[in-house]
């Protein structure tokens, strides 16, 4: 009987030391990947409406993505321009570069000439994308105004779906051309003598999204359609940077892969950024590692065969400028805790691959605040999380070993737990630690190592987790939101941190050299 104890303990001890979870991750600052762009913390935004029966809710419920939640001028919380201000704060807080708009989906119904001069004259039509009516008194001196006091770049998609490629020049230059023409000198007439010099526009959104997409095209209609609109707008102002819509619908053949090479064949010449859109995609959140593993290497994959799509295209068509990719539409959407490690894993995922990815845009603005019908906008963990990076991961995107157990789903093999990127910053000498704990039950310690140099000064690790995953955040808890700080303890060159279960933490230190 003892013996077997004996057995049992020691089968035991075995099985906890063959899971036991150490790990190494090497930085060395000299294995640069590229620059991080401060556009990929962009976000997106367009009035998506829903009603009640579309949410599953009784008919009367009816929510309004801008009008009534972040745009309301009878609201005692709206600037002078009829902004939410909860909102325009926390963009400042997030240091929100850009903001692509005016959709997404609406904005290939859209008429941006409806949305101009004094409102009381605007048309009111149907939402044709998402249902109800719109007012258009978010227009496009209104979004401009919006992005002024945010601070961030306006980013206009024009409308290659139902539009016309006329409307498309005519926007350009009611943006941008200093005057003495038509729409130039409706601008001034409206308020805004000056150009708004609007430097990146969209060609179309989800343009290959047969199901959805109003004016949807095939991959030879677009890029003839994009062409000329390129040819067009470029002719009211040269200097404006194009984003080529690429493929959106990931019908399981793969003819998105082909809609990339076509789009990149026939306008790569145009372009600047070629779109990609992804919203997490790991399955049902009951299913944890399916969830975190597929979501993530899925993300990954697209940004990698996306990026090789690219680099091919370029070399068969010698084309002379770089074209990067632009994520302009990403995001997940659970209102606990299981949005928050997806949004830092795609966030890893643009850190990871700088020196293609060169814009991105949060979908939506205003679920980067969560809100309480009854009290009102808080920051949840999805803020702390978005603002850890875009605060802190602005410099060089720097290589990372990692050597550390890894998982498995039905679909990917060898998922590594720790989901790693570092960034660092020749003007502070700072090096910032991004690690993602995917396991679900078990703390991971790892030794982070930098190959170039000791670390100096005191570290600091910011963490962000919950206990209940599926909790959803409420209003009464945003005190516990707040990410906790700790001191992360090294010495000379090796920093050794246990990286709690299901968890992000960001680890910040100083080189000494
Ligand atoms: O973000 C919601 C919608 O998702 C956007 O309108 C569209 O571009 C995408 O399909």
């Amino acid at each position: 009987m003892k013996k077997n104890i004996l057995i049992l303990l020691l089968a035991l001890l075995l099985g906890s030391t063959a899971f036991a979870q150490n790990a190494t991750i090497k930085i060395d600052i000299d294995r640069t990947i590229g620059e991080i762009d401060p556009n990929i913390y962009g976000v997106f935004m367009e009035p998506i409406h829903f009603n009640g029966a579309r949410m599953g809710l009784p008919d009367s419920v009816d929510f309004n993505t801008l009008y009534g939640t972040l745009y309301d001028p009878a609201s005692s919380k709206a600037n002078e321009d009829g902004f939410i201000k909860d909102y325009i704060d926390a963009m400042k807080e997030l240091k929100i570069t850009n903001m692509r708009w005016p959709g997404g989906n609406f904005l290939m119904g859209y008429d941006w000439k409806d949305g101009i001069g004094s409102k009381d004259q605007r048309p009111t039509r149907i939402n044709l994308a998402w249902g109800g009516k719109d007012n258009n008194h978010v227009g496009t001196d209104e979004w401009m105004k919006l992005n002024k006091s945010i601070g961030s770049e306006n980013v206009v998609a024009v409308n290659l779906g139902l539009g016309s490629i006329l409307d498309a020049a005519y926007w350009v230059e009611y943006c941008n051309y200093k005057g003495g023409t038509y729409y130039s000198d409706l601008r001034a007439k409206n308020g805004h003598a000056a150009p708004y010099n609007v430097k990146i526009w969209d060609l179309g959104n989800e343009v290959d999204g047969l199901p959805w997409e109003l004016g949807h095209k095939n991959a030879d209609d677009y890029v003839e359609t994009a062409r000329e609109a390129a040819k067009a707008m470029k002719a009211v102002d040269p200097s404006i940077k194009l984003v080529g819509s690429g493929s959106s619908y990931y019908e399981p053949t793969g003819k998105w892969i082909d809609w990339n090479r076509k789009v990149l064949n026939g306008i790569g010449d145009k372009i600047d950024y070629l779109s990609i859109h992804r919203y997490w995609e790991g399955g049902s959140p009951d299913n944890y590692y399916a969830y975190m593993g597929d979501g993530a290497m899925d993300f990954d994959e697209k940004i990698k065969i996306v990026a090789g799509q690219i680099a091919t295209a370029s070399v068969q068509n010698d084309f002379k400028h770089p074209i990067h990719l632009s994520v302009d539409e990403w995001g997940a959407f659970a209102r606990n805790f299981m949005a928050v490690l997806p949004i830092a894993q795609c966030l890893n995922s643009f850190i990871r691959h700088a020196d293609v990815v060169k814009m991105a845009n949060f979908t939506m603005l205003t679920s980067l605040l969560s809100n309480d019908p009854k009290n009102g906008t808080f920051k949840s963990p999805v803020f702390y999380t978005f603002k850890a990076f875009s605060n802190n991961c602005i410099g060089t995107s720097v290589d990372t070993y990692v050597s550390c157990d890894t998982f498995g789903t039905a679909q990917y093999r060898g998922i590594p737990y720790l989901d790693v990127t570092a960034v660092y910053s020749k003007e502070t000498n700072k090096i910032v630690v991004n690690v993602i704990n995917r396991h679900q039950d078990k703390a991971i310690t790892a030794d982070v190592i930098s190959a170039s140099g000791n670390f100096s000064g005191k570290a600091e690790a910011s963490i962000v987790n919950s206990d209940d995953l599926k909790a959803p955040f409420d209003f009464a808890s945003q005190a516990q939101y707040i990410p906790v700080t700790k001191e992360a303890k090294f010495s000379g060159n090796k920093l050794t941190y246990t990286f709690p279960p299901h968890s992000f933490t960001q680890i910040k230190a100083s080189l000494a050299r």
